[in-house]
């Protein structure tokens, strides 16, 4: 009986079996043959050694991370990685192989028939899945879509993997396909921008874009007359100058900067991943932290901007690139150079200009820039510089720039920017906007890189447009640290990476393969779940039902050994503190939040959230603390009738205060500490708000 339910079973993934999944995002193309190739608990992975060493990383070092991704999301056990000189099966080893090679005269193309090394070709046959690339990038990527394929069907109920056999091919629609991070109002650490990298590869976005420098913007302290409160004003640059450098003020705030060592490890991580970091030093404007140093590069009037004319404000802004040029692999950076004045058109572009030239000389590295409207009618941009556009009517027309002969990324903010949190006035969604995306281009075929407008289809161009990158969408954190956690912003950006990753390498309405919203939404969770590599949404597995841990009894202080948990989550506690001691020390700790007893407040990323809630001493209260990713808030004493929730107050422009709430990740690792003096008693963690 068990086993014909079985042979069913296995009839059913059969069938199934036929094509692929749809995945995110989309193959190309694939023509199933007669076959399967079944993926037994074992797995050799084998890479052709005539290139095993091929490129940096290798074929070697990719093989190497897919191996671990292979063990991390399909439980499987894979073999370390050899090398043999041909194609061997499953008749050899007698068990499932993953042939990784290459070919280095196959030629893939993009959209606008520029040759593309990020392509791949597929062959499965009973024996062999082979994926071969003309780089090893590309057989990377091929091993993304192999590993999306398997969480799919084991996310279905399938008990074991299969593919059917079949030929393939598969390369993207565009060159740049990245999201940017405003890592310059927002502190983040290494390990977790080398975990968004992580996550973006898996949908297999090819850029991390991280803004590296800015300031708060809030007019009437930079602004207003005489007024000193731009000395204040929280302004970040987060490279780590080495000890004694002349750069040391420009980082006054070291336990909030990247150390070399830290950042070349992060852009190692990335670039394993097939990421790449493209770093944004942004100057003449938002360069309030430039200022702040040295205030006599300031523009009169403009603590932000820095005056160009002054003689020592170019000589400085090169000093800053050629400490830290060297730490950069990537073969262009950002120089910002967005919102300048309009009155300093002809200091702008001649600036623009000369740092093109300086960096090209200096680094053999390109620059971008964000697309800027500056009214010259003697001086132009040069050609050598990519301008991303990100706003009508602000910036150069897209459209204009890209027929006078500019490359152009797509950075449009009426489909591709979000903010931390919340947005003035709400001019920005949570994640990026699925219907706009999906249908809501002109002709409602949805949103690509070449889409820039969503009412005026005269400001698009066709997907073929030879000076066209791609697109990079963007987070900014206006309202700087304390208005999200570092994993409220994965919160914001997990989906949109991955709608984002269909859309900028397959396209809207382009290959017959493209996904619908409908594909997307059904697999969309299961690829959230599965991806490799990182665990940012901070899952444990329930040890009985949903109860993580349970701790009846009394306790002064308790480790678990579990560091963090995603919400959503119930904590329930009681708790007494003892007034014979100072009323300091955490209540619970974690790798991604504490809760002090003092005001019941929590800390992440830096940054206090009081729940300005006192706890009496010397009597037990009962705590019940329930998280989602949008809020968190406590029931005291049960008191179901009267929430408590974190907020944060988030300073918008000077102008008004706005209350947010906030999702913190339980402090699961320890109980109490941090000279904590009291007893916590029947602790119990649950998932589930
Ligand atoms: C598998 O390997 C054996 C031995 O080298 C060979 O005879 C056979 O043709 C191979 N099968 C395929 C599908 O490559
Ligand atoms: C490599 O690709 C080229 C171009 O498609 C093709 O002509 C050649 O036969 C391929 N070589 C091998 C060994 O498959
Ligand atoms: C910029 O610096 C120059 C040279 O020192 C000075 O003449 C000019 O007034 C400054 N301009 C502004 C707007 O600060
Ligand atoms: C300079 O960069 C270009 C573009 O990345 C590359 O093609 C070229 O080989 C590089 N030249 C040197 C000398 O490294
Ligand atoms: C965008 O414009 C191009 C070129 O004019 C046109 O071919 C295409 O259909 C338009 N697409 C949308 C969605 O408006
Ligand atoms: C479209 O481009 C024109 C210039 O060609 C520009 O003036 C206009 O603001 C753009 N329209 C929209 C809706 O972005
Ligand atoms: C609790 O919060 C209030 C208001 O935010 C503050 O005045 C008080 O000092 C805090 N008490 C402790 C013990 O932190
Ligand atoms: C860095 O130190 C400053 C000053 O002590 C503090 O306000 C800030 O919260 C710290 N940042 C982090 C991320 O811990
Ligand atoms: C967050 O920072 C702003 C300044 O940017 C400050 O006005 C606000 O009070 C802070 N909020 C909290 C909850 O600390
Ligand atoms: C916080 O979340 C709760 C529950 O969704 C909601 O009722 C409340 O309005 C939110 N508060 C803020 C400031 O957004």
């Amino acid at each position: 009986m068990l086993e014909s339910i079985g042979l069913v079973a296995f009839l059913v993934l059969q069938v199934q079996c036929s094509v692929l999944e749809p995945q995110i995002p989309s193959v190309a193309s694939f023509t199933p043959s007669s076959g399967t190739f079944e993926l037994s608990p074992f797995v050799r992975i084998v890479v052709d050694s005539k290139y095993a060493t091929h490129g940096s990383p290798s074929l070697l070092d990719y093989a190497d991370t897919f191996r671990s991704d292979l063990e991390d999301t399909l439980s499987y056990t894979a073999l370390a990685p050899v090398k043999l000189s041909s194609v061997v099966n499953n008749s050899i080893f007698g068990i499932p192989t993953i042939y990784l090679t290459l070919n280095t005269s196959l030629e893939y193309k993009l959209y606008n028939g520029q040759f593309t090394d990020e392509g791949y070709d597929l062959q499965i046959s009973r024996d062999v899945y082979l994926i071969k690339g003309s780089t090893p990038l590309g057989v990377w990527w091929g091993t993304r879509t192999l590993l999306q394929q398997g969480a799919i069907q084991l996310a279905g109920g399938a008990k074991t993997v299969s593919f059917p056999a079949g030929e393939g091919s598969d390369s993207p629609g565009w060159e740049v396909r990245g999201f940017m991070l405003d890592a310059g109002r927002h502190w983040f650490d290494t390990s977790f921008l080398g975990d968004l990298c992580i996550y973006a590869s898996y949908f297999k976005l090819n850029e991390m874009h991280l803004h590296a420098s800015d300031n708060l913007w809030n007019p009437a302290f930079l602004y207003g007359d005489g007024n000193e409160g731009w000395k204040s004003l929280y302004a970040a640059f987060r490279f780590q100058p080495p000890a004694g450098s002349a750069l040391d003020g420009l980082v006054p705030r070291k336990n909030e900067s990247w150390t070399q060592q830290d950042f070349l490890d992060m852009q190692r991580t990335c670039a394993d991943h097939g990421v790449t970091i493209i770093p944004e030093v942004d100057t003449p404007g938002h360069s309030l932290v430039i200022n702040q140093w040295k205030s006599e590069l300031m523009e009169n009037g403009a603590p932000d901007h820095l005056n160009l004319s002054y003689p020592d404000t170019i000589p400085t802004i090169k000093s800053i690139w050629d400490e830290f040029l060297p730490w950069f692999s990537a073969p262009e950076v950002s120089i910002g150079a967005d919102e300048y004045d309009s009155a300093l058109a002809n200091d702008y572009i001649s600036f623009v200009n000369e740092m093109s030239s300086y960096i090209g000389a200096k680094s053999n590295k390109s620059i971008r820039i964000w697309g800027t409207n500056e009214p010259s009618t003697t001086l132009s941009v040069s050609k050598d510089i990519t301008s991303q556009h990100w706003d009508f009517p602000g910036d150069d027309v897209p459209v204009q720039l890209l027929s006078r002969g500019y490359r152009v990324i797509n950075s449009e903010q009426a489909f591709l920017y979000l903010d931390g949190k919340t947005s003035d006035g709400g001019q920005f969604p949570q994640e990026l906007n699925q219907d706009l995306l999906w249908s809501g281009a002109p002709g409602g075929k949805g949103w690509a890189p070449n889409i820039f407008s969503p009412t005026d289809p005269t400001n698009n161009t066709s997907i073929d447009a030879p000076n066209l990158r791609g697109a990079v969408f963007a987070l900014w954190n206006d309202w700087g640290n304390n208005a999200t956690t570092a994993l409220e912003v994965y919160y914001q950006l997990a989906r949109s990476m991955s709608v984002f990753g269909e859309k900028a390498w397959a396209g809207s309405d382009v290959r017959p393969t493209g996904l619908t919203r409908d594909q997307f939404d059904a697999v969309y969770p299961m690829l959230n779940a599965a991806a490799p590599g990182q665990n940012l949404n901070r899952v444990v597995k329930p040890k009985l039902g949903n109860i993580v841990y349970e701790y009846p009894g009394t306790y002064r202080s308790l480790n678990t050994g579990i560091p963090s948990v995603g919400p959503p989550y119930t904590l329930s506690f009681s708790v007494k503190p003892d007034s014979r001691s100072p009323f300091t020390g955490t209540l619970f700790s974690g790798a991604d939040s504490k809760l002090h007893v003092a005001n019941l407040t929590f800390e992440a990323t830096g940054q206090l959230y009081a729940l300005g809630y006192v706890l009496p001493q010397d009597r037990y209260t009962s705590v019940e603390i329930h998280a989602t990713r949008e809020y968190t808030y406590a029931l005291i004493d049960g008191d179901e009738a009267n929430p408590r929730y974190w907020h944060t107050l988030m300073d918008i422009w000077g102008e008004y205060m706005a209350l947010g709430n906030m999702s913190f990740a339980a402090p699961s690792a320890q109980m109490g500490g941090d000279g904590f003096a009291g007893i916590i008693k029947d602790v119990r963690l649950r998932l589930g708000a």
